[in-house]
């Protein structure tokens, strides 16, 4: 297991000596909603290339910058950009927007990300309330990074996505009038989209959405005592299900697309926080 608060001893320093306010919040945009940053009012922009022990971000899409923002009263700390598993980073490298809020004094976090529509009811463009995740595939790395829990502690069990933060995003999605898809994202360690039988697999056992991301940062989340909520953007359907070849060009462009709504959503459940 490592040691977070040693590996990342500078990158605290720097963070609390720049850091204008203590967010209320925080949240981490998923591929293709890095746009999302512009829509607030940013205090301070900090480029992650400057912070010690941040990685670069490998792809596009993903800026590499954490914005300090203001949307009325709130302070809102966004991660504009966030870092893969699949980019060959280790999960004590992924989870750094969380180790980073909790640093800071924040105990809320809302994660975003794009993912491949596995359930038929589900449309590209829809978005999704994550009401539980599969992250067997890294359970492995998991171990790596929060070490091995004693079956008789309290962190063998975390209780995530937090039931009361997902009722505020249902309450802002139904103020907004916006259709909220729900269900279980299921996560791939990538690098490469699935396969069709992988898809097949996956539907079977209950997964309504794939991706390549946030399980690891809810966990880290949960055992930090955080608060979490995600949602997905089905930028595509999954493999098989889509006629067209999956591509990150699709993902983003979907993305795109549905900006407005996705905005709609997210400033709105700022202003129920
Ligand atoms: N699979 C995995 N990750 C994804 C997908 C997908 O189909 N779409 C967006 N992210």
């Amino acid at each position: 297991m490592v040691d977070l608060d040693f590996k990342y001893k500078e990158l605290s320093k720097i963070l609390e000596k720049e850091a204008p306010f203590k967010p209320d919040i925080s949240l981490v945009l998923g591929s293709g909603l890095g746009d999302f940053a512009d829509r607030l009012d940013k205090l301070k922009t900090i480029s992650t290339t400057s912070l010690p022990g941040y990685p670069p971000s490998t792809i596009p899409g993903h800026e590499g910058k954490l914005h300090f923002c203001k949307y009325g009263n709130k302070n809102v700390l966004v991660f504009q950009g966030r870092i893969h598993f699949y980019e060959g980073y280790n999960l004590s490298q992924c989870i750094l927007p969380v180790f980073i809020t909790n640093k800071l004094g924040t105990k809320k976090i809302f994660l975003t990300n794009a993912a491949g529509g596995v359930n038929l009811d589900f449309s590209s463009g829809d978005l999704m309330l994550i009401t539980s995740f599969n992250g067997i595939n890294i359970k492995k790395e998991l171990t790596d990074l929060i070490g091995i829990t004693n079956i008789n502690s309290k962190l063998n069990y975390f209780d995530f996505p937090t039931k009361s933060f997902n009722d505020i995003i249902r309450t802002a999605a139904k103020n907004k009038n916006l259709s909220l898809k729900e269900g279980v994202y299921w996560y791939n360690k990538g690098p490469t989209y699935e396969t069709p039988a992988e898809i097949k697999m996956t539907g079977l056992l209950g997964g309504d959405a794939v991706g390549m991301s946030t399980v690891h940062e809810a966990v880290f989340a949960a055992q930090l005592g955080m608060e979490t909520a995600s949602v997905s953007l089905i930028t595509n359907m999954a493999a098989g299900i889509s006629k067209n070849k999956i591509s990150h060009k699709e993902v983003t462009e979907t993305a795109n697309m549905v900006k407005v709504k996705f905005e709609s959503l997210v400033k709105e459940i700022l202003e129920l926080i």
